[in-house]
């Protein structure tokens, strides 16, 4: 398959991880015959460095050109820290996701048998866990009217959905439950909000259409404490923008990192896969970020084009690389390996996975080949 991916590494740690999810792209590749063009160009505070603008003109263009964007991260503390600042990366991403119609954000939330104690949660509470949040990507508070009166002593950002940005995300979620589980759940607060009051009636009316999928309704704030109670309960979570946001954070601690978690952002016409971390300004070029959650979002990217076993291929490159404990150190205290390594063993065990037989530690550690 012919693949052009724009590459929007960003800020941070976005471009170290980045780089090792298209060094396990090209293994892919190159194990399975596909061509695969990847372009670079500046998005987030890298860019208003650059351009004045978090998302210059070319690289939407770029983006709109392309089959899929792969991005890193977004986020500055120069920013985060001045409330007055008038261009901010974050604008850069919003427009980025609304600009390219990505109104589905899909966060998969799963308990790794392997890194089950490295979450704060209690492993007979965790074990099991595999679920799967459809966040909406590009309404509700996060795009409505925005106001701050003369004297900046009055905020408010409105709220707002519509019958059809609710419709057309609960198609989806509806159609991956029917795969998985066969349950949903959507999260609001309906016994507060109006857009939560819409969107349970419309959620309930689509749901007619899907009598094999069992729907059941929770506020967000229980949701939050039954993510954390009983997280094996889920199987698809349906929610609006800002809940979802805050969920899936939450739901990270599952994975005993948040450095594993990846999300894809898909729209009628495109497609985006990023890493649900941030920019994580203080590991930037120390080689310690967590490269995981960055190729576990190449893996979507590649499911999303129906290519399922060499998506399968960087999972159990993945699942490998956990078992062997060739990981960061977020995820093993005093790990040698960094984030170029993880990504090499990874990228490695897609070229070569069949002819391994035996793994040598030695070989690993130089960042040789990993056959014997
Ligand atoms: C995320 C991030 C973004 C969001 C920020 C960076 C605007 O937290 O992708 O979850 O709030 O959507
Ligand atoms: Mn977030």
């Amino acid at each position: 398959m012919n693949l052009k991916i724009a590459v929007l590494a960003g800020d941070g740690i976005g471009p170290e991880v980045t780089e090792q999810a298209i060094k396990t792209l090209k293994a892919v590749e190159e194990a399975y015959n596909h061509n695969f063009s990847f372009t670079e160009a500046p998005v987030g505070a890298i860019a208003i460095d650059k351009t004045g603008d978090p998302l210059p003109d070319d690289t939407l263009k770029l983006c709109l050109d392309s089959d899929a964007v792969l991005f890193g991260a977004i986020g500055d503390p120069k920013y985060d820290n001045d409330p007055s600042a008038k261009v901010r990366p974050e604008q850069g991403l919003l427009k980025l996701r609304k600009s390219l119609g990505l109104f589905t954000n899909i966060r998969p939330i799963k308990a790794y048998p392997t890194l089950i104690e490295r979450s704060p949660l209690r492993e007979d509470r965790i074990l099991g866990t595999d679920m799967v949040i459809y966040r909406e990507l590009t309404g509700g508070i996060y795009f409505g009217e925005k106001k701050l009166n003369k004297k900046g002593t009055t905020a408010s950002d409105l709220c707002e959905y519509s019958e059809y940005e609710i419709e057309r995300i609960a198609h989806l979620a509806f159609k991956a439950a029917r795969t998985r589980k066969k349950k949903l759940t959507l999260v609001d607060k309906a016994n507060v909000l109006e857009t939560s009051r819409l969107w349970r009636k419309i959620v309930t009316n689509i749901g007619k259409s899907y009598e094999d999928v069992e729907l059941d309704f929770l506020f967000v704030d229980n949701a939050a404490m039954q993510m954390i109670l009983n997280p094996s309960q889920f199987d698809v979570i349906l929610t609006e923008n800002m809940f979802g946001d805050i969920i899936s954070d939450e739901g990270s601690v599952i994975g005993g990192s948040i450095g594993l978690l990846a999300s894809a952002s898909v729209g009628d016409e495109n497609a985006m896969f990023e890493p649900i971390h941030g920019s994580f300004p203080q590991g930037a070029g120390k080689d310690i970020a967590n490269p995981i959650a960055s190729i576990l979002s190449a893996a979507m990217l590649l499911e999303h084009f129906n290519l399922h076993e060499e998506a399968q291929a960087i999972n159990k490159a993945v699942e490998k690389a956990l078992e062997m404990k060739v990981v960061t150190s977020d995820l093993e205290e005093d790990s040698k390996y960094g984030t170029e390594k993880v990504g090499s063993f990874i990228a490695d065990y897609i070229a070569n996975a069949e002819e391994i037989i035996n793994y040598n530690q030695e070989n690993i550690d130089y960042g040789q080949s990993t056959i014997i």
